[in-house]
């Protein structure tokens, strides 16, 4: 089992239209850049979440919390923050900002 497993949504209808590819590259990147401890942190593509329009989503395990309108600006934040000290980044979950088009 993975410390932290992240699941970026790429393989739906909108959240690829939205970015979500050039976010996990972003979240790989800021991962690998970051340093804190990243042994046990995995980063995978995922399929639909059910949640189309309101991407780019992730989900990170085990704590089940959910991002919308991720971009690539924001990636350094989670992993600095969610990853790196347990704290959710409130701004990005999902249900705290209007649903996109
Ligand atoms: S396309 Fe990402 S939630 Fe459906």
């Amino acid at each position: 089992m993975f410390k932290k497993h992240i699941f970026v949504c790429t393989e739906g209808k909108t959240c690829p239209n939205q970015g979500s590819k050039e976010v996990l590259a972003e979240l790989r990147q800021a991962l690998s850049a970051d340093s804190h401890d990243n042994e046990g942190i995995r980063i995978n593509k995922a399929g639909c979440f059910s949640q189309c329009g309101n991407g780019p989503m992730i989900v990170i395990y085990p704590e089940g919390v959910w991002y919308c309108q991720v971009n690539t600006g924001d990636c350094k934040e989670i992993v600095e923050e969610h990853l790196g000290k347990n704290k959710i980044v409130e701004r990005l979950l999902y249900g705290s900002k209007p649903a996109q088009a």
